[in-house]
């Protein structure tokens, strides 16, 4: 399954709410085309962190921003640094999660962030998971991804997962705090995380993560064939939405 042979590099874009598995299925649908990945949410979270440790409120948006825009981040061979601190453990906390979604909810800080996320479209391709891929930082993503799961499901993986760590966890209080965080992405002004079209929505309530990938796959390869066919997006029915 190859990228597109012209045009544009080829974006897959995947978003969902929070514990939906944007990340695993992301990250595998990269490793599988070779292509490139983003995790946007780390940016925000990365945000998050370096507007903490420099005791600039969560809810400041200007001073927010400006954290934003300066951020001495970098990826070397995956991990998630921090100036030079490895930080891909801290970005993970709750505390944290809790205040990406309020930094997040500021549109200087979205703008701030915007050309830093384009910047990693780069050949052969890109997957990139978050809550605005499909519809303001890549909008002619070949593919678009509305990967989701009921809330109970989310819950629970996210419970098991911290179990597996040996992490304190309760569940109610994770339906509660995801619950949260899917109104407060859902129902900003800004880039809300929405569905975007029908047939971009991939319910994984029912599917193993090798079935969601393989499902990805199936598309993007049906994408590439309506592109290279000369096809526009709308016709036939396809996953591709602008
Ligand atoms: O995907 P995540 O849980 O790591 O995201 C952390 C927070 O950042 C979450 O509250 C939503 C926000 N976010 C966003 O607003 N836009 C994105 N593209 C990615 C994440």
């Amino acid at each position: 399954m190859n990228a597109p042979l012209n045009g544009p590099v080829p974006v897959i874009a995947i978003d969902g709410p929070t514990a939906s598995g944007k990340g695993t299925i992301a990250q595998r649908v990269a490793t599988a085309l070779g292509f490139h990945y983003l995790d946007s949410g780390a940016l925000y979270r990365l945000t998050a962190l370096a507007a903490l440790r420099a005791r600039v409120p969560a809810d400041d948006a200007v001073r927010v921003a400006s954290v934003a825009a300066t951020l001495p981040v970098a990826f070397p061979d995956g991990r998630i640094e921090l100036a030079g601190e490895d930080v891909g453990a801290a970005i993970r906390a709750e505390s944290i999660s809790e205040a990406a979604s309020i930094v997040a909810a500021h549109p200087p800080v979205r703008d701030a962030l915007l050309e830093r996320q384009r910047a990693f479209r780069q050949p052969p391709g890109l997957v990139s998971d978050g809550r605005d891929m499909g519809s303001v930082v890549f909008p002619d993503a070949i593919l678009k991804v509305f990967l989701t799961a009921r809330a109970e499901t989310r819950a629970e993986r996210r419970y098991k997962q911290l179990m597996e760590k040996g992490l304190p966890a309760s569940l109610p209080t994770i339906l509660h705090d995801l619950r949260m965080r899917d109104a407060r992405d859902s129902g900003r002004a800004v880039a809300p995380l929405q569905a975007g079209a029908p047939e971009a929505v991939l319910d994984s309530d029912d599917l193993t993560i090798e079935q969601v990938v393989a499902t990805v796959l199936d598309r993007y390869s049906t994408a590439v064939r309506f592109q290279a066919s000369g096809r526009s997006a709308g016709a036939g029915g396809s996953m591709l939405q602008d």
